[in-house]
């Protein structure tokens, strides 16, 4: 039987209407297409109306049968939050390199020195599949809470084709199991691990020779993600990786300019990257030819905030008519939260976004930086029912409002999952 759920007379509902085909880029991103005491309704998974209460009322009376209310009054409806650049499964934890970056050690220099990324390799490599399900369930579980409906997931703390294999199994089980939609990326090319330290070159080639083949034949993912850094992959091994991904089908994604200003943008651009991530040192000349490909900028703001580091020029990228996505960046060592409306408020008051930007970042952006946007990030008629309910009566309250969980209702794929 067709279940019917109408969402009734919401003091704002934020469609975003109009951006499926195309993300929000400059100006665009301000226009967030609010109605005012707005109502939905929904049939079984899919939105089927959207507008005004009093054309609601009639809509659903042509409808001729029951439908579960729920009433908005006093809340405003967005789109289900969507995070597009997280290190979701991974086993362990690095408390202590936080202890040590506030005694002055430099998150790049752990790596360098055998910690970070490759800390967490050690652990994931030693835990199971089912653990690793394990651990990042009760992540998503969180993340739910916070209002997150679809959540990307990067592969990386491998390192070998069998670890990689587990990590993007496991993140399969859980786009399985879990309400919350996974989107799959393939990072073998992370970090340089240990055992390849002094031949990085024939990691490389393992990462495109063996790894790359077996993760798109097994169809374990949709995106390819290198950290093109000083001192782990130089521009000239990404361009290589990425390439190869694109022949195997994998779409490119770049850990871009994140600590030293090496080009990571401009090569964004040149492989005609989906997406590229960090982008804090992004030079004047890289944010242009972002906005000139058309690659995305995914800003993690939370892993500045947690590096101690300036973010990323926002505002710089939005007058450029660079389009943005904002994103936890969800890992062990950088950015240890699954909390999206944090993000938001750091994307607002640390990179100077309006309520506004933020909202088209962490909703229709985000989906175009997954390859979604036709079927999620806005409240369009046709489009899947993800939605959040947030106690708030306008858009604005929910950048004023900081550190608090304004999450009232949480719907996906039409159901309620967190009330
Ligand atoms: O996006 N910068 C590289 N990768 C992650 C951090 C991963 C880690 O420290 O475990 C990031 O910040
Ligand atoms: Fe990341």
């Amino acid at each position: 039987m067709k279940s019917v759920t109408y969402i009734k007379c919401a003091d704002q509902v934020v469609t975003m209407k109009g951006a499926s085909h195309l993300p929000k880029k400059g100006n665009e991103m301000s226009e967030i297409g609010v109605i005012e005491n707005g109502s939905i309704i929904l049939e079984n998974d899919k939105i089927s109306f959207v507008g005004s209460d009093q054309e609601a009322a009639q809509y659903l009376e042509s409808l001729n049968g029951a439908a579960t209310t729920i009433e908005a009054s006093g809340k405003i409806v967005t789109p289900g939050l969507i995070d597009p650049h997280t290190h979701l499964v991974f086993a362990g934890s690095r408390e202590k390199e936080l202890e040590m970056r506030l005694q002055g050690a430099k998150y790049i220099d752990i790596l360098k020195q055998g910690g970070g990324i490759l800390s967490s390799t050690r652990s994931t490599r030693e835990a199971t599949m089912e653990q690793l399900v394990e651990q990042a369930s009760r992540r998503l579980d969180r993340f739910l809470q916070y209002g997150v409906t679809t959540v990307e997931a990067k592969s990386g703390y491998g390192l070998t084709v069998e670890d990689e294999l587990k990590q993007l199994r496991a993140a399969k089980v859980l786009n399985s199991i879990h309400a919350i939609d996974l989107v799959s990326t393939f990072m073998g090319a992370h970090a340089i691990p240990a055992e390849y330290k002094d031949n990085p070159d024939a990691y490389v080639n393992l990462v495109i020779e063996e790894m790359i083949p077996v993760v798109a034949r097994e169809g374990l993912a949709e995106f390819c993600d290198v950290f093109c850094e000083e001192g782990v992959f130089t521009v000239e091994q990404s361009e290589k990786i990425l390439e190869a991904g694109k022949r195997y089908g994998l779409l490119p994604k770049i850990h871009a300019d994140e600590i030293v200003r090496i080009g990571g943008a401009e090569l964004a651009a040149k492989v005609g990257a989906v997406s590229a991530e960090h982008l804090l040192q992004a030079s004047d000349e890289g944010i242009q030819a972002l906005a000139e490909s058309g690659t995305i900028a995914v800003l993690l703001p939370g892993t500045a905030f947690f590096l101690m580091e300036k973010p990323a020029r926002a505002r710089a990228m939005i007058d450029a008519g660079v389009a943005i996505a904002i994103s936890t960046d969800c890992n062990p060592g950088s950015s240890p939260t699954q909390s999206m409306p944090f993000v938001m408020n750091a994307a607002c008051l640390m990179m100077k976004m309006t309520p506004a930007e933020v909202l088209a970042s962490a909703t229709i952006n985000a989906a175009h930086a997954i390859g979604l946007a036709d079927r999620i990030g806005s409240i369009e008629v046709g489009k899947t029912a993800d939605l959040v309910l947030f106690q708030a009566s306008n858009y604005q309250t929910l950048q004023y409002n900081f550190a608090v969980n304004l999450v009232d209702t949480v719907i996906k794929n039409g159901k309620v999952v967190v009330q």
